[in-house]
């Protein structure tokens, strides 16, 4: 993949499933990675592959909701490449439960990942993409961003919030004048850890919920979903759908407008159990 030579981008979450294809498929296409995870064998897994490929890496320990380590951490990366150009708001867990029997602290936890990490990300790092001059921000919503699921409240809230917040930013950057691009990431469903690594509102079986997805929903190969991620990126589209699934259920969103949930309650809301 050609355009990302000599740029250098940063990572959240890199230690497995689509951050560390991103980077992989960064470090391969000549950029250099900051990359971070709260999984350090995942992480240093990730930081060994880019090693042997010959990309300059620096590896962290990065908790995205930790927000003054993720301002100390911006200026670090600085510091050691002498610029940003790109960040991947990428690291983010799952949780299922419905709103009745979830608690709150389930929720919030979502939240101050899936959003708050976000957030952190994208504010720890602009002006150091705004001084690069060729800056580019790609958060990473999911399907769930574009249309809601019974047992998902929690995720879904965290990914329509940050499809909110990254299409006000690229509005904002457009009219700032300011040389950096903002792309939203909307995948569906990717064979990744995410469901192993998920928890459940008591009384759901975490392990049961991890099968029904990997069997069921996850199609989509990490590095096929890093590989239309950037191609997105070089496009600079303002939106991106990972997968064909992502491609029919934004589809379906469009046209049955708020009338989806009736066919979402009646596929997906029956597969998880209750
Ligand atoms: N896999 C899918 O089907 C799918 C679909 C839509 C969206 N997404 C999104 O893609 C992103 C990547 O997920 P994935 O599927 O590769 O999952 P994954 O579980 O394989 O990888 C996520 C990584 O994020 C890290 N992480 C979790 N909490 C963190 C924290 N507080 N600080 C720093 N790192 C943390 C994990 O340790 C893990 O290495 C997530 O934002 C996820 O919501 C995934």
């Amino acid at each position: 993949m050609r355009g990302f030579a000599g740029k250098v981008a940063v990572v959240t979450g890199a230690g497995s499933g689509i951050g560390q294809a991103l980077a992989i498929e960064l470090g391969r296409s000549g950029a250099s990675l900051a990359i971070s995870d709260v999984d350090t064998e995942g992480l240093a897994q990730t930081e060994e592959q880019l090693k042997a490929i010959g990309a300059p890496v620096k590896a962290d320990r990065l908790d995205v909701t930790e927000r003054e380590a993720f301002l100390l951490y911006a200026d670090a990366v600085k510091e050691h490449f002498g610029k940003v150009n790109q960040i991947y708001n990428n690291a983010g867990i799952a949780f299922t439960g419905d709103i009745e029997v979830s608690q709150f602290k389930d929720i919030e936890r979502v939240m101050d990942v899936d959003f708050w990490g976000v957030v952190n990300g994208t504010k720890a790092f602009l002006p150091h993409l705004i001084a690069s001059g060729d800056g580019h921000v790609v958060n990473v919503s999911s399907v769930f961003g574009l249309f809601s699921v019974p047992g998902q409240a929690a995720y879904n809230s965290a990914k329509f919030a940050v499809r909110g917040f990254t299409e006000a930013l690229r509005q904002e950057m457009h009219l700032a004048g300011h040389p950096v691009k903002v792309t939203t990431v909307h995948p569906g469903g990717i064979k990744t850890a995410i469901a192993r690594n998920a928890t459940a509102a008591e009384g759901l079986d975490p392990e049961q919920l991890a099968k029904l997805f990997d069997k069921k929903l996850a199609m989509t190969s990490p590095q096929k979903a890093a590989r239309i991620i950037l191609d997105a990126v070089q496009k600079n589209r303002a939106r991106v759908l990972v997968g064909p699934d992502a491609k029919i259920l934004d589809i379906m969103v469009r046209l049955t407008g708020s009338g989806y949930q009736r066919i979402v309650r009646s596929s997906m809301g029956k597969m998880i159990p209750r």
